[in-house]
């Protein structure tokens, strides 16, 4: 099946030209975009849907959270891993070549006045909407800019933690951990969580506020971490996506409200969720 972007969603799809691509660490690219209408319009943790070939068929297109999106200078950028066959010919693309973009498209994270200590929780490329949510939390004007924002980045090793440079060099407090101990301190994400919550027993829970993004497993026992300690915030699941416009159920995940409703699709309800609205039935894996 082949959607037309345009018939099917309000959103805006554009050629947009490469202005620069940058080899930021290892197999980890930013690649920067103009595209002007999608970066006046973009907020933390919504995606496009990137379309690298000739047509919008769903083998030519993926989506990928907006890393940065600046109204002044009319440029969006994503940060990417270059792995498989598609990310491997995004890194090919360079400046004069153009890309197709379908966005900005799904929900996004929300940033509270009250906040003490935002945690961000990145698990491998759930990283570069938080990086975008960390740059918004740390621009903000006094008193609203939280009073810490402390990142853990981890991964299942070294060659694949995003986002460090960038929340290192945006002033966040990085902390790193890999589940095989080859970059910082050896554990997971909800693991680490769970060690900082304890060591600040004088912050009340409702000072601290999370926001994860990462594999399903890992967002599922971030949530019970929360649960636990009675805090708040918010998730990005990843999932697969084919339309990215509410149009195929490809991204449906098994979960069910507080309502009673369920399942969702990632793409349209999500891909940003609050931390204990749903139920997941079982244990998703995209
Ligand atoms: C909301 C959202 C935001 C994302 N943001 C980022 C980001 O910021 N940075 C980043 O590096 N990655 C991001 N991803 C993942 C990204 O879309 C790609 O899936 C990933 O980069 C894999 O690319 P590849 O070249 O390794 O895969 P390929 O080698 O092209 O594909 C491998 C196989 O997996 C299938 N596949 C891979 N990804 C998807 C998908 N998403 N939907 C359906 N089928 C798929 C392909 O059909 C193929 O069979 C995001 C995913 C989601 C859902
Ligand atoms: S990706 Fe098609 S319905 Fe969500």
């Amino acid at each position: 099946m082949i959607i037309e972007p345009e018939k099917t969603s309000p959103c805006i799809s554009h050629a947009a030209n490469v202005v620069e691509q940058r080899n930021v660490r290892r197999n980890e690219f930013e690649i920067v975009l103009e595209a002007p209408e999608i970066a006046n319009a973009a907020l933390p943790g919504q995606f496009v849907m990137v379309v690298t070939g000739e047509g919008y068929g769903f083998e030519h297109r993926r989506p990928f959270s907006l890393f940065r999106a600046d109204p002044e200078t009319g440029r969006v950028s994503i940060l990417y891993l270059a792995r498989g066959i598609f990310t491997q010919d995004l890194a090919q693309k360079l400046p004069g070549d153009s890309v197709q973009l379908l966005g900005p498209l799904g929900t996004h994270f929300d940033t509270r006045a009250d906040e003490r200590i935002a945690i961000i929780a990145s698990g491998g490329i759930g990283a570069p909407p938080l990086c975008f949510l960390a740059r918004r939390l740390l621009e903000m004007p006094q008193p609203l800019r939280p009073e810490r924002v402390i990142a853990i980045c981890g991964a299942r090793s070294s060659d694949y933690l995003v986002g460090v440079t960038e929340l290192c060099s945006l002033g966040a407090e990085v902390d790193i951990v890999t589940d095989d101990g080859s970059e910082g301190a050896q554990g997971t994400v909800p693991e680490h969580l769970e060690r900082l919550l304890k060591r600040y027993p004088e912050v009340t829970a409702a000072g601290v506020r999370v926001y994860g993004c990462g594999p399903m497993p890992m967002l599922l026992a971030l949530t019970n971490v929360c649960e636990r300690y009675g805090v708040t915030g918010q998730i990005s699941i990843e999932a697969p996506m084919h339309c990215g416009v509410g149009q195929c159920d490809s991204c449906l995940i098994p979960v069910v409200g507080r309502d009673g409703k369920g399942p969702i699709r990632a793409c349209v309800d999500g891909p940003v969720l609050p931390i204990g609205t749903y139920c997941w039935e079982t244990p998703a894996t995209p």
